[in-house]
């Protein structure tokens, strides 16, 4: 708390003592108590069910349909007590203060809801037939009101508690509402289910909410499911990548790079998200199969023996022995195994051309070597952009698929390249000194000697 500003702490203050005002005004006269009990507890549920879809995004509760049929059925206050159970929700991670101000923010948003729904000629109770469709424009009013009640007052605190480094980050966390466009989004959708609910109360009571919501729980399970397996792929190629880049110093941070610029040239020819996300994967794990290769060789200065660019020449193949088994990659395995052909047939391990080819290594190729040439190695420095462009250019139609270097160039044209920061001396180990590589396999200007022989 000692963290907070005296502005910060006086905000805060100001929606608590609004909140509490406006609720103990009343009138609690007719108040229909069951309802409020009933909303009251799917709003704890709701609440203490949020689910966090991906690190750093905004939780995700289903409250905002709760607190919508508590305006229609009980009215401005007995919505705002409802969104006052925010208070009991099981949810760990809020501190104290953090479950006050969301407690006080849903009751204030969930009280002005209310008052634009009777202000906009809503008629507060059970509705039946004849409410509809009068009610739908009063409810949409509310719904608006409601959220961007919730996303302004969220706004504000964040704003307030916003360490100087941090830019947007808060001390209070991001727990309620945010800010986010597709959040916004996403609570107006999520707020059409207070309608139903509130419709559905005449015919099955309390049961409403469970029939309305029971499904969009389920979705929401299904849809967390998919996020966790998503941070599961993610941490598996990052491990991969990881291990890759220990074994060679010179090479940090390419396979992020050459998974940047695949996924450039992929939008840029109009791929469709899967296979960009599936291309994303492969430029991360296009040198997977260097974990197969001795790491003297692939730190060795000087000239290589013909046996060790045969070593080299493997690369391609053992990672896709490596990976072959990890079911997601699907169509990025055959940009792993293929990126060093060349569209003149020249390259390796099969010697395809042209279409033979698999698309994805042809797009692999490109950003390999732009990378390649544009980062420091140890026998040269990095090459500006513009001659990296050129030398992309020169061996167009031979090394490199001529639509492929136009895509990429287009895309960097417009969006542009964030060059690596040069390495600076690398941690060498007692038996190694100074044995950095002298050529890299994804230069273009590297002399290419395919090896018949593996
Ligand atoms: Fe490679």
């Amino acid at each position: 708390m000692g963290k907070l500003s005296r502005a910060a702490l006086l905000y805060i203050g100001a929606v608590v003592v609004a909140a509490v005002v406006l609720v103990a005004r009343g009138p609690f006269t007719g108040l229909s108590w069951q309802y409020v009990v009933f909303l009251g507890i799917l709003v704890i549920v709701s609440e203490s069910r949020a689910t966090q879809l991906r690190k750093g995004q905004l939780t995700w509760s289903s409250s905002s349909a709760a607190m919508l049929a508590s305006v229609v059925l009980v009215g401005p206050v007995g919505a705002a007590m409802v969104g006052a159970c925010t208070a009991l929700g099981l949810r760990r991670g809020p501190s104290i203060l953090q479950r006050v101000f969301n407690t006080a923010m849903y009751a204030l948003s969930a009280y002005l809801a209310g008052r634009a729904f009777i202000a906009l000629g809503g008629h507060v109770g059970l509705p039946d037939e004849g409410s509809f469709p009068g009610i739908i424009a009063p409810f949409a009013g509310a719904a608006l009101v409601l959220v961007a009640a919730n996303h302004g007052l969220l706004s504000g605190v964040l704003w307030l508690t916003r360490s100087p480094d941090q830019g947007p980050a808060t001390a209070l966390g991001s727990q309620g509402v945010g800010l986010s466009g597709r959040l916004l989004l996403s609570d107006l959708g999520y707020a059409a289910y207070g309608l139903l609910i509130a419709a559905l109360w005449s015919v099955v009571g309390p049961f409403a909410p469970l029939l309305v919501l029971i499904p969009l729980f389920i979705a929401r399970w299904a849809v967390a499911q998919f996020a966790e397996q998503q941070k599961a792929y993610e941490a598996t190629v990052g491990a991969l990548c990881q291990a890759v880049e220990t074994k060679d110093f010179y090479t940090r941070g390419h396979s992020d790079r050459v998974s940047r610029g695949s996924v450039m040239i992929a939008r840029e020819i109009g791929m469709r998200g899967e296979r960009v996300e599936a291309i994303r994967y492969a430029g991360m794990l296009h040198d997977v199969g260097k974990l197969g290769v001795p790491t003297k060789v692939l730190q060795k200065t000087g000239k290589l023996t013909e046996e060790e660019y045969a070593a080299i020449q493997l690369h391609p193949m053992r990672g896709l022995d490596i990976v072959r088994e990890i079911g997601f990659l699907d169509e990025a395995l055959a940009g792993i195994m293929h990126h060093h052909e060349r569209i003149d047939g020249r390259g390796y391990p099969m010697g395809l051309a042209g279409t033979e080819i698999p698309e994805f290594a042809r797009v692999l190729a490109v950003a390999d070597a732009f990378d390649s040439m544009t980062s420091t190695r140890s026998y040269r420095g990095a090459r500006p952009v513009a001659e990296a462009i050129q030398e992309l250019r020169k061996w167009s139609g031979t090394q490199f698929d001529p639509a492929f270097v136009a895509a990429f160039v287009a895309a960097l044209t417009r969006e542009g390249w964030q060059r690596p920061e040069p390495p600076g001396p690398p941690v060498l180990g007692t038996g190694d000194l100074a044995t950095l590589t002298a050529e890299d396999h994804d230069d273009p200007g590297s002399p290419l000697r395919v090896i018949d022989s593996l």
